[in-house]
């Protein structure tokens, strides 16, 4: 049995990839996350661990011996990154490099999740070799832990991603999609941003694109999201038409109006070709991802 370790298995992404990695039968699944599971489900350990302290994390390791360590725990809150900058360098920058050190020594492949907010957006879409500059701590951070997986001699694989949305069976954090539907169905008008502009991801998605990079086991960067760039407000736009909602309660405002605490930036998106050629990732664009995500969509799984 393959061993592998998903960190952050209550998260969004964690969850997601429990549910494709479990039936698959061949790996042996150890989930870490804080507090009691989220994932009522057998077919995989659950240990509480602090991500936060380094003995608890090596000794869960030590106890595992995994072939896999999948990185899908961070501060993933920009604006609380920008005015918790501590507790984020904790989770998003030394923790990784405890993980490296384990990989280091036990020869483990780190397949870790990073994001686009690594480039300041001012020229997007993006290439894996194009250069960073982030304009948020959380970006910052980010790329401090990649240049931490980077500079180590690991076998690795870094994969960005971009604005992730899905539904888990149960959601600490709402998503674009979500917090679209949500909002709509209760007949309450949103406003959204209209000159960020980002290639959505489903969390299904980038849970078969880290499937992928363990069987690729290829070392490097690669870029994860749907095919085509719109526009924050084009995506809420786009949920509303898909699920037979009211769009006129979305109104468009700019990032200057909205003023959010930490920066964004305005243009991201990636060049996918990479994850492509390869690890046979299969793009889609973000409606046809949506056309799945309402096949498989029950409101009363809808905790948030
Ligand atoms: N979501 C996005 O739009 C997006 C975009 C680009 C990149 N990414 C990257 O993709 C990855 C996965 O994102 P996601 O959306 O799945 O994030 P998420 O839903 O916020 O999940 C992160 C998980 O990490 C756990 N965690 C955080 N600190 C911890 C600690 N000290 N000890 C134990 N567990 C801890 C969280 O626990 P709690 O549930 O208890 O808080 C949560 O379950 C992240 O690395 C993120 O940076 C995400």
């Amino acid at each position: 049995m393959i061993k592998v370790v998903i960190t952050g298995s209550n998260g969004l992404l964690g969850q997601t990839l429990l549910d494709l990695l479990i039936p698959d039968g061949k790996y042996q699944i150890h989930g870490f996350s804080r507090g009691p599971s989220r994932y009522p489900v057998d077919g995989f350990q659950y240990h509480t661990v602090d991500l936060s302290d380094k003995i608890q994390v090596d000794a869960a390791l030590a106890a595992i011996s995994p072939n896999f360590i999948i990185n899908t725990a961070a501060m993933t809150h920009v604006d609380v990154c920008d005015s918790n900058r501590e507790a984020c360098d904790i989770i998003n920058v030394q923790m990784v490099s405890w993980l490296v050190e384990y990989c280091k020594l036990s020869n483990a492949h780190l397949i870790h999740l990073s994001t686009d907010f690594v480039f300041d957006g001012k020229n997007g879409p993006y290439k894996e070799t194009d250069t960073t500059n982030p304009i948020s701590y959380y970006g910052l951070s980010k790329l401090r832990s990649e240049e931490t997986i980077l500079s180590s001699k690991i076998n690795f694989t870094i994969l960005r991603t971009i604005l992730v949305y899905g539904l888990v069976r149960d959601m600490s954090r709402t998503n674009i999609v979500l917090w679209v539907l949500k909002s709509l169905k209760t007949g309450k008008p949103i406003t959204v941003v209209h000159d960020q502009y980002r290639m959505p991801t489903n969390a299904k998605s980038l849970s078969e694109a880290c499937k992928l990079a363990m069987e690729a086991k290829r070392n490097g960067i690669f870029h994860i999201s749907s095919s085509r760039l719109m526009s924050v407000y084009q995506i809420a736009v786009t949920v509303a038409k898909t699920f037979g909602l009211n769009s006129d309660l979305i109104s468009p405002i700019s990032s200057l109006e909205l003023n959010q605490p930490a920066n964004r930036p305005p243009k991201t998106g990636f060049y996918i070709e990479k994850a492509v050629k390869e690890l046979g990732f299969a793009p889609k664009t973000f409606e046809e991802e949506l056309l799945e995500f309402k096949a498989n969509y029950d409101d009363s799984t809808f905790n948030l």
